[in-house]
């Protein structure tokens, strides 16, 4: 009975579902949600990965590609019901629905994209070969993010409601006279007004996840040999070192203005683009490069030379990077291990001798050693 009943609640809340569902998001013209808005959506691939194929309406619509159709990204659907998808999203494919409203052009992520293929990390495709799967493509870094997040902190501590404020949507509205249009228009500039950025510890983490990983470096490190080409000589240990660094290490907890990897590494000329023109430190173009060092150093230690410039900022003790501190480390290291054990050592066979001497050792009016000695060896 009980089942039953269970069984009617869903389906009235189905036919409630079907019936209530607005006429679907814009962007969904062509239909794809009849199929991919339920919930159980999925399976389970020959690799044991579990793949998600539901896609939830109401965040998308909230998301800042909710007006991209779903074809505009997934070109390779040309019919429905479609075959299995064997390719993956493009990120500078041509958005076919929305026009760049500064050029009138179809809109595309292509400035990025062109700066992206010439950085270190150049990925043509999503679907890639051996070297470049390691390479993290536009959407290892990026989600398809929120227009908003849910709630907006307020200088004081407390938060507000991300919700278009009704007293600014009123005043566009008197000239606009369309609210879905103020609405959205207000959403698309005040998420770049607000900061989104990454914290410094945000991008030190995102990077680690690959610079982190030495296991990792050395097999890429080794597949990229194997093409004659080569690396930096701190490539596999670049980002473990940077955490022993002073930036590393005040980044960590918590500093703010010290560097992280991006503040190096990227221009600074614009932020947005510069984040993806990661070059190698061999490359004249590169921030990292010998002749550019002094300026990258001095957009924050303003009083910075060429002597400055020199000190290394992924410092460590091993061998092929800076012999000069491997040899002090391990020279000084065990030579000073050394003279400890010597001095205990001659402690002890003191301590010994005068013991066969007969002299006692106990406390009393501030020194350890009493008694004369039976064999007249008195060493005072
Ligand atoms: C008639 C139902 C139906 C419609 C309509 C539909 N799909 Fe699908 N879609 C499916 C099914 C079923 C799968 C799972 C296929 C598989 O496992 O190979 C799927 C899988 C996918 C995948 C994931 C493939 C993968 O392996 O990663 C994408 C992407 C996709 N669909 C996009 C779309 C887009 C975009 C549209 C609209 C243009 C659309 N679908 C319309 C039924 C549909
Ligand atoms: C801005 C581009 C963009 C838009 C718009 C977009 N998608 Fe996607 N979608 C992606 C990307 C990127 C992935 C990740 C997998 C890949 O690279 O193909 C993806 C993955 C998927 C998947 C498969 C999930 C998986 O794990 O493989 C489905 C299903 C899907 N999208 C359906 C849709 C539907 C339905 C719409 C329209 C409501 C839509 N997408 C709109 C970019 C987009
Ligand atoms: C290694 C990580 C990484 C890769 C790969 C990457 N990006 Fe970015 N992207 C960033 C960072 C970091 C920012 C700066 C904003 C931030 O801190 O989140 C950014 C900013 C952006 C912005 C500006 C966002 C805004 O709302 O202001 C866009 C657009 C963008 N990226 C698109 C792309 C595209 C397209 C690709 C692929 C061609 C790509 N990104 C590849 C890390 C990456
Ligand atoms: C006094 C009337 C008025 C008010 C108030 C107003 N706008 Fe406008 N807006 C216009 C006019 C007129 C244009 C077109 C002329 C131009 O480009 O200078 C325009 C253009 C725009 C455009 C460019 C559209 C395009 O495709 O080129 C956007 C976006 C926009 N307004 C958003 C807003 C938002 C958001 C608000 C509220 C914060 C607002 N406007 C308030 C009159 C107004
Ligand atoms: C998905 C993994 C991944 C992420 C995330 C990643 N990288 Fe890389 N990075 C690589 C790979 C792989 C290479 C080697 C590229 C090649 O084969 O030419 C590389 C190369 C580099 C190089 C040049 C190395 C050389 O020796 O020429 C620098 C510098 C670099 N990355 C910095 C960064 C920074 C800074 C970040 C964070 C914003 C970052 N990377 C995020 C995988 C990653
Ligand atoms: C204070 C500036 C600075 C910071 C912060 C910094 N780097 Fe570097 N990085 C450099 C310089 C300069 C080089 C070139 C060193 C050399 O060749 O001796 C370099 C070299 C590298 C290399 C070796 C490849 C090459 O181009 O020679 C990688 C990989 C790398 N850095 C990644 C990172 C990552 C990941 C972070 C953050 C976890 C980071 N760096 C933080 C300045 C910095
Ligand atoms: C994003 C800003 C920024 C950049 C870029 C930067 N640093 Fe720093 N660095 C700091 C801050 C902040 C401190 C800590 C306080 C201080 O000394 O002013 C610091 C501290 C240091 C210290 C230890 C303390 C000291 O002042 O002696 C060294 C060494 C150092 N940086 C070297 C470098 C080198 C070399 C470069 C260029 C490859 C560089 N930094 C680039 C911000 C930066």
């Amino acid at each position: 009975m009980k089942k039953m009943f269970v069984g009617f609640s869903i389906f009235i809340a189905a036919i409630f579902y079907v019936f209530l569902a607005k006429a679907a998001i814009a962007a969904d013209d062509e239909n794809c949600l009849m199929c991919h808005k339920y919930i159980k959506m999925g399976r389970i691939t020959e690799e044991g990965e579990r793949k998600y194929y539901y896609v939830d309406e109401e965040i998308f619509s909230k998301t800042v590609h909710n007006r991209v159709k779903c074809r505009d990204c997934h070109s390779y659907i040309e019919k429905l019901p479609h075959d299995p998808v064997k390719e993956g999203v493009q990120c500078n494919s041509k958005c076919h629905s929305i026009q760049n409203p500064a050029t009138r052009k179809d809109f595309d992520h292509n400035n990025i994209y062109d700066v992206y293929m010439k950085s270190v990390h150049g990925r043509e495709k999503v679907a890639a070969k051996e070297v470049d799967k390691d390479k993290p493509y536009c959407i290892f870094c990026h989600t398809n993010p929120l227009y908003i997040p849910h709630e907006i902190p307020n200088a004081d501590g407390t938060v507000r409601s991300a919700e278009v404020p009704a007293a600014i949507a009123d005043r566009c509205d008197v000239c606009h006279q369309k609210r879905e249009f103020v609405e959205h228009r207000y959403l698309h500039t005040a998420r770049r007004i607000l900061s989104v950025k990454r914290s410094p510890q945000e991008v030190v983490e995102l990077c680690l996840t690959c610079h982190g990983n030495e296991e990792f470096l050395e097999r890429h490190e080794k597949l990229h040999e194997g093409e004659g080409k080569h690396l930096g000589k701190k490539f596999t240990f670049a980002g473990e070192a940077y955490q022993e660094s002073f930036h590393g290490k005040v980044t960590k907890y918590g500093f703010k203005e010290a560097a992280n990897c991006l503040s190096c590494h990227a221009k600074s000329e614009n932020y947005y683009l510069a984040v993806h023109d990661i070059r190698s430190s061999k490359d004249p173009e590169s921030t990292t490069h010998k002749n550019n060092r002094v300026n990258t150093c001095g957009k924050c230690h303003t009083d910075a030379n060429k002597n400055f410039a020199r000190i290394d900022p992924h410092p460590t003790e091993r061998k092929d990077d800076n012999p000069f501190i491997y040899y002090i480390a391990n020279v000084y290291g065990p030579f000073g291990d050394m003279v400890t054990y010597a001095l205990l050592g001659l402690t002890i066979l003191e301590t010994i001798g005068r013991k066969r001497d007969g002299i006692a050792w106990v406390l009393r009016r501030g020194s350890t050693w009493r008694k004369k000695s039976k064999r007249g060896r008195d060493r005072r």
